[in-house]
């Protein structure tokens, strides 16, 4: 990864206009000071995505989704920094020193493009063989399984020809060296054999990145034999438990969940069905890599899993995974039928939409094929299930959550509620879970509402400044960076502070590139994006101020005062002196303008 300097991050990104950079992706209107409209981060029918011009940022009031120019590309096209930098470069015709990357950092990304490069090669090679007189073979295979045309391009489906150095001399006629095609995973080279392809009279199936880069294949043998697919090895440029099949076009998708199923001919049968939020992660059990991967779209999920035992013990194993991740997920029920590629062919898309409608709770599921395992007609066996699921139900911290599993499990399995409650909470109460529940929960909600309470008066405080610079001078003389205590706020109001001191005045969109996350970036978007109801008159603005200016500083001297050491005597007496400050503010009438 090259380290740019930050005046060169900062030229590219003042050269690229925000709103013009967006409006390539998003229908954006004017309204007042900023543009508005539908966000391209979540589902919505209201415009709450809003770019500003004056700050160089968006952001997203539904979803919270926000930051600078590179934020969005990151965010959207899923660039790394580095990428994102490039094309905006690009874009400004700014060419990019080379010379910052280090001589090693450098060697690795030229060997990253090559490997790009040759995967995208063969790519094309198998694409045309496969509409070729060679291919012939391959492609009634295809034509055989019910894909058309279309689908066939839009996947870039491929063939790779019965001689099993053909892509060798292919690729070695395009000036590739050994030594970089050994590392492509598509060629082994072997002393005494010589060079041979890892694919040869197999139907292609190639893997892209979510950016729609070719990184690896799959390569699936037409009609019987072993092994029924060849898959390529792990590389530079491909992670299997980062790679989703089909996620270059699901991450598109407008709904709120993607459908995670196993093979290639699943996703590609459901996207040609119109389910164009397929998925699958390959042959391989699903990781929290790839579940991090589903919660950085923001969507949970449908699993679509083969209904046979392998299937449903990988669904038994992914949805804790996905638990973990925060996404919330349902089963898709495909009896009679194997896969969804076998669903659709027999039964079509409304039905396995119906199925998609009656998709059942991940829980539930799990329940289901827990009773396999016990003899509901024994009492003892019986007994036994019901402690597993009560145990089971103990996992939910919250208790509203209990109590509405219970319910369901009590309609469902012939129990009733209030026995099943009790059993939960006796559990509960030897483990040392869920015992009093009630206090702690409240105890924990209100630190909370007061934490956030907080949170936003330091955010509005950082807006207002940057919306109304004028306010700066009043406000220094009462506000120091630290005294906005949440998470990153103090850096920003750092930044922020130095900004209005320096003579270029303030620069918002900037900050945002001195974070290197994308969730700080989106907070610091968030920080310079909030605001209030119910302030029209500027009396109302200016009391709104006041009392904000009081309840940071009150915050942060009371934080202070807890940490304070009792022999810091120039800390007491500048505690001392703050605390006069205050309460004269309090009492007259300041103006901060
Ligand atoms: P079709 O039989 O063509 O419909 O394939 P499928 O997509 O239904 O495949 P299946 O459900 O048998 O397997 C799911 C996924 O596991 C495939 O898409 C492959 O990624 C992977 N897989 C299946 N068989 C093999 C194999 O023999 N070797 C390897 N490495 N992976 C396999
Ligand atoms: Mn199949």
């Amino acid at each position: 990864m090259p380290f740019y300097s930050d005046d060169i991050i900062e030229e590219v990104r003042s050269r690229n206009d925000i709103v013009d950079v967006i409006s390539q992706y998003v229908h954006l209107q004017k309204k007042g000071s900023s543009y508005f409209g539908l966000c391209p981060f979540h589902n919505e029918k209201t415009g709450s995505f809003s770019v500003t011009p004056s700050k160089q940022m968006y952001y997203c009031f539904g979803c919270g989704a926000g930051g600078n120019v590179f934020t969005f590309l990151m965010n959207y096209e899923n660039f790394t920094f580095s990428e994102a930098m490039e094309a905006l470069a690009d874009r400004a015709g700014i060419s990019l020193p080379k010379q910052e990357m280090t001589g090693a950092a450098r060697a690795e990304a030229d060997k990253r493009n090559q490997l790009f490069e040759i995967n995208r090669e063969a790519a094309t090679y198998f694409y045309s063989l496969l509409r070729s007189e060679k291919g012939k073979f391959a492609h009634d295979y295809f034509v055989k399984r019910e894909l058309s045309p279309e689908t066939m391009q839009k996947f870039g489906l491929g063939y790779s020809d019965k001689y099993s150095d053909d892509l060798y001399r292919y690729l070695r006629g395009k000036g590739y060296t050994d030594d970089v095609l050994k590392d492509s995973g598509l060629i082994t080279i072997d002393e005494k054999r010589g060079a041979h392809d890892k694919f040869w009279n197999r139907a292609m199936f190639p893997i892209m990145d979510p950016n729609s880069k070719v990184v690896a294949f799959g390569g699936r043998v037409m009609g019987e034999g072993e092994p029924k697919y060849l898959n390529s090895p792990e590389t530079m440029i491909f992670n299997k438990s980062r790679t989703l099949y089909g996620l270059h076009i699901a991450r598109r998708t407008k709904k709120e969940q993607f459908i995670l199923c196993e093979g290639y001919m699943d996703v590609i049968a459901l996207h040609q069905a119109g389910f164009d939020n397929a998925i699958a992660s390959l042959g391989t059990a699903l990781t929290s890599g790839h579940a991090n991967m589903i919660k950085r779209y923001g969507k949970d999920v449908y699993l679509s899993y083969d209904s046979d035992g392998a299937g449903t013990k990988a669904a038994l194993r992914a949805i804790p995974i996905l638990k973990e991740a925060g996404i919330t997920c349902k089963v898709i029920n495909m009896h009679p039928y194997k896969d969804p590629d076998e669903f659709i062919k027999n039964l079509g898309q409304e039905a396995y939409q119906q199925r998609i409608d009656q998709a059942e709770n991940s829980f539930m599921f799990t329940l289901r094929i827990l009773e396999r395992d016990y003899n509901m007609k024994d009492p003892e066996s019986k007994t036994k299930f019901y402690h597993e699921v009560a145990n089971r139900i103990l996992e939910f911290p919250d208790e509203l959550e209990r109590n509405n599993y219970i319910e369901a499990v009590a309609s469902k399995y012939q129990v009733g509620f209030e026995q099943m409650r009790q059993m939960v909470n006796r559990m509960g109460t030897k483990v040392g879970l869920a015992s009093e529940p009630k206090p702690l929960k409240s105890g924990v909600q209100k630190k909370q509402t007061r934490e956030d309470g907080m949170m936003k008066s330091q955010r509005l405080m950082l807006t207002w400044l940057v919306e109304q610079p004028s306010l700066y001078q009043g406000v220094k003389a009462y506000l120091v960076p630290e005294d906005f205590t949440e998470g990153i706020y103090a850096k920003v109001a750092g930044e922020l502070f130095s900004q209005f001191e320096e003579a270029d005045g303030v620069n918002p969109a900037k900050i945002v590139s001195m974070f290197a996350d994308e969730e700080q970036q989106r907070q610091v978007a968030e920080i310079f994006n909030t605001s209030v109801d119910g302030i029209e008159k500027q009396a109302d603005f200016e009391k709104a101020i006041k009392e904000t200016l009081l309840r940071i500083k009150q915050n942060s001297m009371e934080q202070k005062q807890r940490n304070l050491d009792p022999t810091d005597m120039a800390g007491l007496s500048q505690m001392i002196e703050d605390k006069r400050r205050l309460q004269e503010l309090e009492k007259l009438h300041i103006s901060l303008k």
